[in-house]
């Protein structure tokens, strides 16, 4: 029996991200491109005896119920018609990225909760009970079964796989501070409601630097909702337009911004001048469908079956 199962679970930006309309259910519906990209969390699950336990190398994320990995274990327990308590495994959560950020790693986390306790319990799945729970769990979760370029629909839970992005360098800049999702759907509701939605507070070009038309290409419609409430965000956004990011937007509902650049090199010197500047930041690349998927940190003798990207 397999005994320990340690996956990546690879973050998430979005190429654009335009709210449609509310739905009855209190969820917006979207239409958003999803692309992962290479900064991941690492999680370890081992088979033991006793209660489900979790674990995480940051103590603000929750290591209860609430958090999703939790939820997706549960739901999976349940799907496969256990009724004790959830049991029999630990799980060690390595987080790379940061919380409460627009970067998916809640989600993603879940998504690679259902694919690892698939395999440690050898559970015989459906691939679509796995999408229902994935979808159950978050609004995003389902995006991070399926990885590389993906358009998104309905609550940004109905999946479509496109052909991969072309591969570009990702600078990814994160303040000290998250956003919570809810929080951002509800400045853009309120936002609506007072005539002022979509006077982007942040598209014009200001501070240093060559403005580059295509830096206007990605737009997400949370953006000026959640620049309004944080001004400090559009410091970030305009530092990497002017450090040549061919692109350059606030990921989900922030609290994170990305920029695209053209070469490794331009996105390294722009993270580190971030960096300078107080900003949290990295270099980092988008990863195709097939690279995301190479996500099983396998022991050495099962090493040749999967490679890393
Ligand atoms: O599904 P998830 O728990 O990630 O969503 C968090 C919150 O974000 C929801 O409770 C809802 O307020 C908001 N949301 C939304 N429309 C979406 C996705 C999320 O209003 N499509």
């Amino acid at each position: 029996m397999t005994r320990m199962v340690s996956i990546r679970a690879f973050a998430k930006i979005n190429l654009g991200l335009q709210v449609r309309g509310t739905r009855p259910d209190g969820y917006h519906d979207l239409q958003t491109v999803f692309q992962t990209i290479a900064l991941a969390d690492t999680l370890t699950f081992r088979a033991c005896d006793g209660p489900f336990r979790l674990g995480c190398t940051r103590d603000d994320v929750p290591v209860d119920e609430h958090n999703l990995v939790w939820r997706a274990a549960a739901a999976l327990w349940k799907a496969l018609g256990r009724t004790s308590r959830l049991e029999g495994v630990t799980v060690d959560i390595r987080k790379g990225i940061p919380p409460r950020s627009g970067l998916g790693g809640g989600s993603a986390d879940a998504a690679a909760a259902l694919l690892a306790l698939t395999r440690l319990w050898r559970a015989q799945v459906t691939a679509a009970t796995i999408e229902k729970i994935a979808a159950d769990v978050g609004a995003d979760v389902p995006f991070f079964l399926c990885g590389g370029t993906a358009l998104g629909l309905g609550r940004g839970d109905e999946i479509y796989p496109l052909a991969d992005a072309p591969p570009s360098p990702v600078v990814v800049a994160y303040p000290t501070f998250g956003v919570s999702t809810s929080d951002a759907f509800g400045w853009f509701d309120a936002d609506r409601a007072s005539g002022r939605a979509g006077d982007a507070v942040d598209a014009s070009p200001r501070g240093p630097g060559i403005w580059r038309p295509q830096a206007a290409g990605v737009v997400n419609d949370l953006e000026p909702p959640v620049l309004r409430r944080h001004p400090a965000i559009g410091d970030a956004l305009r530092r990497l337009r002017a450090g040549g990011a061919t692109a350059a937007a606030l990921s989900g509902s922030g609290s994170a911004v990305f920029g695209l650049f053209p070469d490794s090199h331009s996105a390294s010197s722009a993270a580190a001048r971030l960096n300078r500047h107080g900003w949290t930041s990295l270099a980092t690349r988008t990863l195709t469908r097939r690279q995301s998927a190479a996500r099983y940190q396998q022991p050495a003798r099962k090493r040749r079956e999967t490679s890393a990207p």
